[in-house]
């Protein structure tokens, strides 16, 4: 041992006697305090064991300590991990050990000799049957382990299509039609292309087609480009590799094309891709292979691609705005889904599959529907499609207290426009110049606060480009001069206004 005190003032006492003294009684201690104890010499042999190890040593198939003395530890203790030790000079501090005896917490140390040289190891059995022992601990980690696969499951039955081929309801030629293309397409693993407009349908097609496939046992992995700024898009599809970026990427990331291996990637509004990413988006899709960002190593991908859009793509294309080559490569099929006013002869059974969904989720009896109100209802021009069918149901299912819905249960009307100018109590006189700032209607109105009063104006405008446009979302992002990715962000704020 070496007690390093050259150097130090002379103590009144022998400080090399102090520590030997100190080194013996610890390993006295830990001999007779711990459940075992043995020392190995540099060839691995034993040749010491304490009387609590002795013990052990039946299960270990031996009846007597002389039987072991000089025996190499491993003919003795099965799966022992002391030759290590000794080998490389590193002590295991703590670890499990199991073998024929059972299992036990050991730690394992090196010893040196005065020169530093590992002359052998000691080995310490801190507890034997640690599961029992252990149990607060062991307990953690075995519910921590449940918590794990459990949450492993849920993300799986997320990733799970929601929807089969059955559930696009309608029995009118034009549904039917495309439902029988639907089920063709899912028994190949072509591109698949998803034209019409908003509320059709197509992301309910998108997910039924991927459990009609043979991939329907591995994920659906939906990306709406719309949504994504444009920044990030490339991240987001093709992964970033370790280190490429400092801050929260820099342990990298996979992309939604690795995520959806061997299964199903769900590009929505299609249109909306940036060119620049289209050329890469069509390199991966030609060669089925990609380069996450910062890397340089290429990475096989096995995805089938189903993308859709209420764009006109082929105008797109004819403009320039979107790229001829990659047009070809995603519509191997493309499937155009009609509008709900080509199928108003659909309108009475997809109520009441809407009415049975509204009914289940809101836990309100399922509303029955007068013939003036499915009249009403055939007569309207649905430009937001079956999701503004769904939203007028539930909205008129919340509104009535009536079991029966009749035309004017359907009158309720979104307040959209008019509350940025409400009328509010009046308010004492503004001084001359100022009150002629201000619009005429706001004249004896209460002040709101200005966040309220943006808010109001952005969700009347984001309303009033929607309606103009025919819930076009793309069309009213332009009216309105702001971003698709900035329109989404303030459609997730007001769902009313999401029809
Ligand atoms: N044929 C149908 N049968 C039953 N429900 C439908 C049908 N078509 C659409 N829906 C429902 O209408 C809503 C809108 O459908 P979906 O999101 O698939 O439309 P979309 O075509 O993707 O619209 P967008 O272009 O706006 O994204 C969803 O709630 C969906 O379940
Ligand atoms: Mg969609």
């Amino acid at each position: 041992m070496d007690s390093s005190s050259a150097g130090l003032p002379q103590l009144p006492f022998d400080v090399d006697g102090v520590l030997r003294l100190a080194a013996q009684s610890m390993f006295d201690t830990f001999a007779r305090s711990t459940e075992g104890m043995l020392v190995v010499d540099r060839a691995h042999r034993i040749v010491w064991m304490s009387e609590g190890y002795q013990r052990l040593l039946p299960a270990l198939g031996f009846n007597d300590v002389r039987q072991i003395i000089g025996r190499r530890i491993v003919e003795v203790v099965p799966n022992s991990l002391m030759p290590q030790v000794v080998d490389s000079g590193q002590a295991i501090l703590l670890d499990l050990l199991s073998n024929k005896a059972g299992t036990f917490l050991v730690s394992r140390l090196p010893l040196r000799n005065p020169q530093g040289e590992v002359v052998g190891a000691v080995g310490l059995v801190l507890l034997n049957h640690p599961e029992t022992t252990m149990q607060p601990l062991m307990g953690k980690f075995a519910a921590l382990q449940h918590e794990l696969s459990e949450a492993r499951q849920q993300l799986a039955a997320q990733r799970r299509p929601k929807h089969t081929i059955a559930s696009f309801i309608g029995s009118s030629p034009a549904a039917m039609e495309v439902k029988r293309q639907a089920r063709r397409v899912a028994q190949t693993d072509a591109s698949v292309l998803l034209l019409g407009e908003t509320g059709t349908g197509k992301e309910l097609l998108a997910h039924a087609i991927h459990a009609a496939s043979r991939r329907a046992h591995m994920p659906l992995v939906s990306v709406n480009i719309a949504a994504v700024p444009d920044s990030l898009l490339e991240a987001e599809f093709f992964g970033v590799a370790p280190g490429a970026y400092t801050g929260a990427d820099r342990k990298g990331r996979e992309g939604k094309f690795r995520i959806a291996d061997g299964g199903t990637l769900f590009l929505d509004e299609i249109g909306d891709m940036p060119l620049a990413l289209q050329s890469k988006l069509l390199r991966v899709l030609q060669e089925q292979e990609l380069e996450p960002l910062g890397s340089n190593q290429v990475l096989p991908v096995d995805v089938r691609v189903i993308a859709a859009t209420s764009r006109d793509l082929s105008a797109m294309v004819a403009a320039g705005l979107f790229r001829a080559d990659l047009f070809y490569r995603l519509s191997v099929v493309p499937i155009r889904v009609p509008a709900l006013r080509e199928r108003s002869e659909d309108i009475e059974v997809l109520v009441d599959a809407l009415g049975e969904d509204i009914a289940r989720r809101s836990g309100l009896p399922q509303k029955l529907l007068s013939a003036g109100a499915l009249r009403w209802l055939r007569a309207q021009s649905w430009p937001g499609n079956i999701r503004q069918l769904r939203n007028a149901l539930e909205q008129a299912t919340l509104m009535t207290e009536e079991l029966e819905l009749t035309e004017l249960s359907f009158d309720t009307g979104l307040p959209l426009a008019s509350t940025a100018t409400q009328a509010l109590a009046p308010e004492p006189p503004l001084a001359q110049g100022h009150a002629a700032l201000l619009p005429p209607d706001w004249q004896s109105s209460d002040l709101q606060g200005l966040p309220d009063l943006i808010g109001q104006l952005e969700r009347a405008a984001i309303a009033k480009a929607l309606q103009q446009t025919s819930g076009n979302r793309m069309a009213a992002a332009r009216l309105l001069q702001i971003s698709r990715a900035s329109l989404y962000e303030r459609l997730a704020r007001w769902p009313e206004l999401a029809c």
